[in-house]
């Protein structure tokens, strides 16, 4: 996972990496470091250590000279967090500098073959590449050197090297994890995110797979980039705009990234929904619509929360336009996919655009000759690049960890989709969106006392959300995120299936959160409410206005009885949100996790 930040131009470096890494550090957090090129006595320097950005950018000195950086945000996957493990890595005599995001498959294999008696000083799959690349130099240059080093590596890597011999030149690759190049005017800089390039770089380009790139401070003191593949023929690419801008990555005078993320979902839908929309009317490429036509079932791969914004996808699909539609967690359908039916429409939905485990999936099912379309947030992400075709969710940059605003993002691109591929419109559906959004404004606006309630309820290590149909979604949902950032052990259950064994576990006090939108299931979930009640659970009910009860703790205000699940998940971000506040996590960055996850 990790990010990467790389840098060569007149800037101070540090400043540019730095600055960078602690926007990237969403894509993991257990340790970081740097390597600068100091112009006053000549020599690189390395700072790095377990622990987030901010202890690098306060406890280093940074006041010398430098126009040429490395800088790593680590998410580990081979070695502990600590300080001998963190990027960058040497080479053993300290030429090559390097860090890397992704994982070494045949690392261990490469050791033995080619450096069988060398002694590694970390524990990572990383340190080997460094020791690759000098070895190789005992016979090429640098550039092949590298180059042949890439050749005989598998698994991925976003990697950017520094050979200290040539400071004014820094090196760059990329297989499967992100890389983008960032074109300035006073130089280059090269990141796992665009959120990295603001403000250094007005172009960049999403480097391709199995591509080389050198960034060169010529004589005349002009920063020149070139970009290969691994046999080191010249590739060509069209640079692209940024238009992102500072102030969509900041907190906009919110406490954390997460409540402001939750906050902006009404406008999140009215975003999406100006986009979406031509003369009034909701619109999609026909182009996209057309990949519908003939198909035998949808299937949906994804992960985590943007899995169970496929479920609730599904709901809208078979609904709507009837289509059959399956959803599969991304990492079992590589490994263990279904039997198919002859004309499958894959949809790959990501947030990031970047789960490796959906982008295993794509592949596979590419090279099987299907047809693929991705629901991502990031237009210039992988998954968007290689499907066939995509879909953006226009929620701006989220940085927090936990999906918010994203999974609200994914559910409105796919009731805008379901809605426009059905052949009888059940609904008016710019009317329907518009109530869902005020709708969400309401309880929004109710926050402080959602805060009171979660006071009064989650007051256990446990806990537990409960619902049918497609509130059961919700619960899906809300479980994840209450567990992701307060650590609070909590199951998001069918409601009529908690009696089949796990009813057991409830006791004195123990919070069990129930969520009713629909007429159809009201009594029956209530039921089960009761059930929880009568053996000493800490009830906490979120209904919709016209299936809510006076005892209702938290009523929201009536939508389309298809968009509900818009709206119910509302409250139950808050509710995560102000448990983990409480209990004084870390919020915007939990502990274990990181918001990009590039391993499979
Ligand atoms: C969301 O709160 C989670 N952190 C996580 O489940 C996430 O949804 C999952 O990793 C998928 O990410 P993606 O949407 O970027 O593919
Ligand atoms: N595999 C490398 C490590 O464990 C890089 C991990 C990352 O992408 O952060 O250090």
């Amino acid at each position: 996972m990790c990010g990467i930040v790389g840098y060569l131009g007149e800037k101070k470096a540090t400043d540019v990496i730095l600055s960078g890494l602690e926007k990237l550090e969403y894509r993991g957090y257990d340790s970081c470091g740097v390597s600068f090129f100091s112009n006053i006595d000549n020599q690189f320097i390395t700072y790095k250590d377990k622990g987030r950005v901010k202890h690098l950018v306060e406890d280093f000195n940074y006041s010398l000279v430098n126009h040429l950086g490395i800088g790593h945000t680590r998410w580990a996957t081979h070695g502990k967090p600590n300080q001998v493990n963190s990027h960058p890595h040497f080479s053993r005599s300290e030429r090559f500098s390097i860090v890397h995001n992704g994982v070494i498959e045949n690392y261990k294999e490469l050791t033995a073959k080619y450096l069988p008696h060398m002694k590694f000083i970390s524990e990572t799959d990383t340190e080997i590449i460094a020791n690759l690349i000098e070895h190789f130099t005992h016979d090429l240059s640098v550039e092949e050197a590298i180059r042949k080093t890439l050749s005989l590596i598998e698994g991925s890597y976003a990697l950017l090297i520094i050979d200290t011999t040539t400071p004014h030149k820094l090196y760059a690759a990329k297989n499967k994890s992100p890389l983008l190049i960032g074109v300035g005017t006073d130089g280059i800089t090269l990141a796992s995110d665009v959120m990295a390039l603001i403000g250094h770089a007005q172009y960049y380009y999403p480097i391709e797979d199995k591509t080389f790139t050198s960034v060169t401070k010529q004589a005349n003191g002009k920063y020149t980039y070139e970009l290969f593949d691994i046999i080191g023929k010249p590739v060509t690419f069209k640079l692209l705009k940024i238009d992102m801008v500072l102030d969509e990555i900041g907190k906009a005078g919110y406490s954390h990234f997460m409540l402001k993320e939750i906050c902006e979902q009404p406008s999140v839908i009215r975003k999406i929904m100006s986009k979406y929309m031509e003369n009034d009317t909701f619109f999609v490429s026909p182009s996209i619509l057309s990949m519908f036509e003939g198909i035998d079932r949808v299937y949906i791969i994804a992960a985590g929360t943007s899995m169970h914004a496929g479920f609730v996808g599904k709901h809208l699909l078979e609904n709507m336009p009837k289509i059959p539609c399956e959803v599969f967690i991304a990492s079992e359908f590589a490994y263990n996919p279904p039997l198919l039916v002859d004309n499958p429409l894959f949809i790959f939905i990501s947030q990031s655009g970047e789960t490796a485990d959906l982008r295993a999936c794509l592949v596979n099912v590419k090279e099987q000759g299907y047809k693929t379309l991705t629901i991502t947030n990031v237009a210039t992400s992988t998954l968007a690049r290689e499907a066939d075709a995509y879909l953006e969710i226009y929620a701006g940059p989220e940085i927090a960890v936990a999906s918010t605003k994203a999974y609200v993002g994914q559910i409105v691109i796919l009731t805008i989709l379901a809605y426009l591929l059905a052949p009888r419109k059940p609904f008016d559906l710019h009317l329907e969106l518009s109530k869902v959004a005020v709708s969400m404004e309401a309880i929004i606006d109710k926050r402080d006392y959602i805060h009171e309630l979660v006071k009064e309820k989650i007051t256990k290590r446990n806990c537990f959300y409960i619902g049918r149909g497609i509130d059961y979604f919700t619960c899906l949902e809300a479980a994840l995120k209450l567990k992701e950032i307060s650590y609070i052990q909590t199951e998001g259950f069918a409601a009529g299936e908690l009696k089949h064994g796990t009813i057991a576990l409830i006791e004195e006090g123990v919070p069990v959160i129930a969520i009713i939108s629909q007429s159809a299931i009201n009594n029956n979930t209530r039921a089960n409410i009761r059930e929880v009640t009568a053996r000493g659970a800490n009830k906490l009910v979120i209904s919709l206005e016209n299936v809510s009860d006076v005892t209702d703790e938290i009523i929201l205000m009536d939508v389309h009885q298809l968009l509900t699940p818009l709206v119910t998940v509302i409250p139950t971000q808050l509710i995560a949100f102000y448990s983990a506040l409480d209990l004084n996590k870390d919020i915007d960055k939990p502990r274990n996790l990181a918001k990009s996850v590039t391993v499979e």
